[in-house]
């Protein structure tokens, strides 16, 4: 349902209801609430991020209702949208954040997250990083090895202090997910402790000083279309929290990762909130823990849209494209996951074609959509690319000195740039065209 490759059938198109209303037509034009998407474009020019306030908060009040009656606390994956608006908003809202870098533990401090608002996860945490999540008091940090548990260890000591800590597990299930890409919790992926070995870990985590064995910790993949992994790996779970709590820990929390699907077209699997609820509430209280949540891509995919413009028209090889002023370096998705992402005229013109949407950059691999047929657009139109609220801007790149895109947040009748976009002088910042040599001859 997901992939919109060359041969592909045609796409159902995304109507009312699956979209969020946030993005409706008036007098023909998109808005996104009471903000045209034309006036965006006009002030803050094209490629522009657009993300919808109130679909962010009602993606966080649908979640935290779904969950009403479990202790639990929603800590927003930062990585899907790192934007400090966007994670003030959510703070504001009452969202703890997931971090997974040194990066993003600075973005979430920037944003105003505290500590013990704060979890650090991340299969590769250097050090330094490390170091600064116990100085920041973070709620949780996951580790993902026995080494990394060692090194935290002795970085609490060196600072004198107790880091709680969750065991990430591979609870080794079988995913579905769109792309493979996106899988994480099957057996010899990287992520996580491979669950033959957990146990182990858990007894080194009670044994080593500085640790606090907190929390077990799960993230099994991205969209993942039924609840069926969760089932799978909250039974894991709970019976390693059972052996580990006979051996010593006393748990507070299971973490449950992220991983709720999102609705990029219709037909698209919506998320079984109940369902999901029902298995991670009975997790809680079987562990009798709180539940930690990281959603990335349920609280914000649906909230943004990407404005571009219509460059070029050109006919090749029997095939029609669009050339716009948008691409790969912007919206990484379609190329890199073969996603689909529903494109509409801003304001279209009653018409469709079958189109090649591309984008300037030099790649084949540089396109929005393959063989799409929809609003059939002209040079100067505006386009929407939906559902680009999630893993959008964040994994752009300025590849072809393509400066990065703004990013625009929506709330009634108001917008406020929260990202600029940026210009040429940015692109050359931190580079030295005349070099400062070190000679490291001696
Ligand atoms: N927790 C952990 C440990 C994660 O690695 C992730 C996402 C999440 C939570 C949030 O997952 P979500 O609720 O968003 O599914 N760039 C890809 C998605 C990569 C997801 C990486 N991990 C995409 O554009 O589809």
């Amino acid at each position: 349902m997901y992939r919109d490759r060359r041969a592909g059938e045609v796409r159902g198109r995304v109507g009312e209801g699956v979209l969020d209303a946030a993005f409706g037509r008036r007098d023909g034009a998109l808005h996104c609430e009471d903000v045209s998407a034309e006036r965006i474009a006009r002030d803050v020019g094209t490629p522009t991020f657009v993300y919808s306030a109130g679909v962010i908060r009602e993606r966080y009040r649908r979640l935290s209702s779904a969950l009403s009656g479990i202790p639990h606390r929603l800590h927003f994956t930062a990585k899907a949208n790192s934007n400090r608006a966007v994670l003030r908003l959510l703070r504001e809202l009452g969202a703890g954040v997931d971090v997974v870098s040194g990066g993003e533990l600075f973005r979430a401090q920037q944003a105003g997250f505290a500590g013990r608002d704060i979890l650090l996860g991340g299969v590769g945490k250097n050090a330094l990083e490390l170091r600064e999540a116990v100085l920041a008091g973070v709620k949780l940090i996951n580790v993902e090895s026995l080494a990394e548990l060692e090194l935290l260890s002795s970085i609490a000591q060196e600072l004198g202090t107790t880091a709680a800590v969750g065991l990430r597990i591979n609870p080794e299930v079988l995913v579905e997910t769109p792309h493979a890409y996106i899988a994480t919790g099957a057996k010899g992926h990287k992520f996580g402790i491979p669950w033959d070995d957990a146990m182990h870990c858990a007894q080194a985590a009670l044994r080593l000083p500085g640790i606090e064995l907190a929390a077990l910790d799960m993230h099994l993949g991205s969209q993942l279309a039924t609840v069926e992994p969760y089932r799978l790996g909250a039974e894991r779970i709970a019976e390693l929290a059972a052996r580990v709590t006979t051996a010593g820990a006393q748990l507070r929390y299971v973490d449950v990762g992220g991983g709720l699907p999102v609705s990029y077209q219709s037909g698209d699997p919506e998320p079984d909130l109940e369902g999901y609820a029902a298995i991670v509430g009975a997790l809680a209280r079987e562990t009798g823990t709180e539940l930690l949540v990281e959603p990335g891509r349920f609280f914000v995919a649906a909230s943004g849209v990407m404005l571009a413009r219509v460059l070029y028209r050109k006919h090749s090889g029997g095939k029609d494209y669009a050339i716009v002023d948008a691409g790969m370096n912007d919206l990484l998705r379609p190329s890199h996951y073969d996603a689909y992402h529903q494109i509409d005229a801003v304001r279209p013109n009653g018409t469709t074609a079958r189109l090649d949407v591309v984008g300037p950059v030099c790649e084949s691999g540089d396109f929005l959509a393959l063989d799409r047929e929809m609003d059939d657009v002209s040079p100067g139109d505006l386009i929407a690319v939906h559902t680009a609220g999630a893993y959008g801007y964040v994994m752009g790149s300025t590849y072809n000195a393509r400066p990065r895109p703004a990013e625009v947040l929506v709330d009634g009748p108001r917008y406020a740039v929260v990202t600029a976009r940026e210009q040429y002088a940015d692109l050359v910042r931190l580079e030295q065209s005349d070099p400062v040599w070190s000679d490291a001859s001696c």
